[in-house]
């Protein structure tokens, strides 16, 4: 059975998504390590009610650095675990080599807007801002840039008129959580 990881750094949400297809037989893995930059960030909650601890990843005081060491050291544990395939789930760092080098296109990111309009933070805000008319999400392969990653697979939803930056979210989550466990399941059945 494949072991997967989750990184994340808020409520944990696509993490539950993927908890819940991996019991309903949809993804035939195992999440074996959960971990969070954030102390008391709800995921952590999340991943109890899962069965699953959740590590602290403390990233030395820094605020949005992911520390190379600190890179280095999960990358190791990880490897050690047997981990095959990284998955970032809200997860608010810059993933960089000593994790690329690792895990070679073995890592996942959610992103919350039609890649490659609005990387980056607040996407789904910049979208109301913008006027856009529809957005969505993106599940990507992660490299060193922001949210430049190979794109795997994307979901659409229209922006409506009288949409905040709340709702417009909301309506992309919803997708994000029907998408990401099938995109692992797809890359997860390739890796053989
Ligand atoms: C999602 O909207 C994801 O696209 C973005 O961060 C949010 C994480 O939500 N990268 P959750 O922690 O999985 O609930």
């Amino acid at each position: 059975m494949k072991k997967i990881a989750i990184l994340g750094s808020g409520s944990g949400s696509n993490m539950q998504a993927i908890a819940d297809a991996i019991s309903a037989g949809k993804i035939n893995a195992e999440i074996v390590y959960v971990g969070c930059d954030i102390e008391g960030a709800f995921l952590f909650q999340r991943a109890k009610n899962l069965g699953l601890e959740c590590e602290l990843i403390d990233c030395l005081g820094y605020k949005q650095k992911f520390p190379a060491e600190v890179q280095s050291a999960l990358a190791e544990k990880l490897k050690e675990m047997g981990v095959d395939l990284i998955c970032l789930a809200g997860f608010m760092r810059l993933v960089g080599q000593p994790l690329l080098q690792v895990f070679p296109d073995r890592i996942l990111n959610i992103h919350p807007s039609l890649l490659p309009a609005y990387p980056g933070l607040h996407a789904w805000e910049q979208a109301v801002d913008d006027g856009a008319t529809k957005s969505g999400c993106t599940v990507h392969y992660v490299d060193a840039g922001m949210d430049t990653g190979e794109i795997i697979a994307q979901a659409t939803v229209p922006v409506l008129p009288g949409d905040t930056a709340k709702t417009l979210h909301e309506r992309i989550q919803i997708e994000e959580r029907k998408l990401y466990p099938l995109v692992v399941a797809e890359v997860l059945s390739k890796l053989g």
